[in-house]
């Protein structure tokens, strides 16, 4: 009885731990409120494609700190950023960022950035 429910406790820890690990998050098209960016929280992969689009009340560089995703490290689709405010840079926001993919593309891109005023780099691993 009591192996059974150390198995069990087993089982439901290391579900937690690769569940944490990877997850697989569908497209998402986030548009109007910072807090959206949310909605990326622990996705380790995005299965589709990545759009934040008009977020344009954002009135500092600061809203981005809490708003930081190390754990999303591929993209199976494009990523898009359209006209996002005070955002000074890609990398800091994804900076586990390795592949987009391109399975699905915007007009032949796999990644697309306009109207971006504030934007400074795409990432410093690019940069160098
Ligand atoms: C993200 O992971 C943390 C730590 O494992 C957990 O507390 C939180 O509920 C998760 N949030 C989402 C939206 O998955």
């Amino acid at each position: 009885m009591a192996r059974a429910a150390l198995v069990l406790l087993f089982v439901w820890f290391f579900s937690r731990v690769v569940y944490v690990e990877h997850k697989l998050c569908p497209s998402l098209r986030l548009i109007n409120k910072i807090s959206r960016l949310e909605r990326l929280r622990n996705c380790t992969e995005i299965i589709g494609s990545l759009q934040i689009l008009l977020m344009e009340r954002i009135t500092t560089a600061k809203d981005f700190d809490k708003y930081v995703f190390p754990e999303l490290k591929s993209i199976t689709g494009y990523l898009m950023f359209y006209s996002v405010s005070k955002l000074t840079s890609i990398g800091k926001l994804f900076p586990g960022l390795r592949v987009i993919r391109g399975r699905e593309m915007f007009l032949h891109y796999s990644l697309v950035i306009f109207g971006m005023k504030d934007l400074r780099e795409v990432s410093k691993r690019m940069n160098k």
